[in-house]
């Protein structure tokens, strides 16, 4: 909806930590250097295949996956913002084996650890698809005065302070949740602002899209495999069969689904028993975001964001999306999910 005043978000982000007189305005900064992040990142993506910044790195990840150009360069960015954030402690990328804590002084004080995504949907950048950047961030739970320490990273979900998300798609948006709710904000390039553009997202209780690689069905449990039977299954009155929708970039597949509803999901498969997507900064976020819309985010033993994490790129399957469609497919996932 267009304002009658545009609302920036560094205006919205103040606005919002005024109602709690004890806030001391340390994570609007942070969600300002996130955005700054996004800006610069966006710049880059603008110019894809007008510069040399598209196709391969020539590296692989901790995780064995190709980087591409702008995995690095996005993460090179976002390393470089939050080592020069006075709020920033230290960080944990999906393209670094390890987290790194900043050592200075400063930063030994700063109370919160940033885990980001820095460029999500790889395969999508050179055929001009959406991608984004993911981050989480959390108080953490080390002693302030000292670097802060691994544990700070593997902190389970339901202690997120804000996670949110930069897409860059047919507009730049950037999407943030608190406690408080979920906002969006577009980014008007004329000023070079993200402006508030959908103020309090909820995620529609019912949807009628499924999001999933069907492609690996054949791998599914048979109470996988049941779920997408019901999904193609014809039930006018339930609009049934429900669309099926997959760009393959987590964040442009869950943005469609947060506003419009639906049900996005990874799950375990017989090659990939812990499913592919990274829990602390892919799904814990998203699942944060999500139910933060009123929305539910599942693996398949219980809730994403009560998975205590022990390890830091470890993978969880999920469920996530309209709390109604998460539920029906829960009952047909937890029943019967014997991968194998
Ligand atoms: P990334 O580009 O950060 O490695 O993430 C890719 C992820 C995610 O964005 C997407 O949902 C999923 O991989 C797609 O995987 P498939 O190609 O196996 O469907
Ligand atoms: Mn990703
Ligand atoms: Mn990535």
């Amino acid at each position: 909806m267009p304002q009658s005043k545009l609302i920036t978000m560094d205006e919205f982000t103040i606005q919002e930590t005024r109602k709690f007189p004890q806030a001391t305005g340390e994570l609007s900064t942070l969600l300002r250097d996130i955005g700054l992040a996004g800006k610069i990142i966006n710049k880059q993506v603008r110019r894809a295949g007008l510069e040399d910044i598209l196709g391969k790195h020539g590296a692989t990840n901790v995780q064995g996956e190709e980087q591409m150009k702008l995995d690095v360069y996005s993460n090179d960015i976002m390393i470089d913002i939050f080592m020069n954030s006075p709020e920033c402690a230290g960080i944990a990328s999906e393209e670094n084996d390890d987290h790194v804590c900043y050592e200075d002084t400063f930063s030994a004080n700063s109370k919160y650890v940033v885990l980001f995504d820095p460029l999500d949907g790889s395969s999508n950048i050179d055929v001009n698809a959406p991608i984004g950047t993911i981050f989480a961030i959390y108080r953490r739970v080390s002693e302030l005065g000292k670097p802060c320490t691994k544990e700070d990273f593997l902190q389970p979900g339901n202690r997120l302070m804000a996670a949110g998300y930069v897409i860059y798609g047919s507009s730049t948006m950037m999407v943030y949740a608190t406690k408080l709710g979920v906002n969006g904000f577009t980014l008007e390039p004329s000023i070079g602002e993200f402006c508030l553009s959908h103020p309090n997202i909820k995620c529609p209780e019912n949807g009628k899209i499924y999001s999933i690689n069907q492609g690996n069905s054949s791998k599914y449990s048979d109470g996988m495999k049941a779920y997408l039977d019901y999904c193609m299954e014809n039930k006018k009155e339930e609009n049934r069969p429900y669309s099926h929708r997959y760009i393959g970039s987590m964040v442009g597949d869950l943005h469609r689904t947060l506003i419009k509803g639906g049900i996005f999901m990874y799950p375990a498969d017989k090659s990939s028993t812990k499913g592919k997507l990274r829990l602390q900064y892919e799904c814990n976020p998203m699942a944060f975001i999500v139910e933060a819309a009123g929305g539910k985010a599942m693996c398949n033993t219980g809730n994403i964001l009560d998975i205590v994490p022990t390890e830091l790129h470890q993978r969880t399957p999920i469920f996530i999306g309209s709390k109604n469609m998460v539920n029906k497919a829960m009952e047909f996932v937890m029943e019967k999910e014997v991968v194998g």
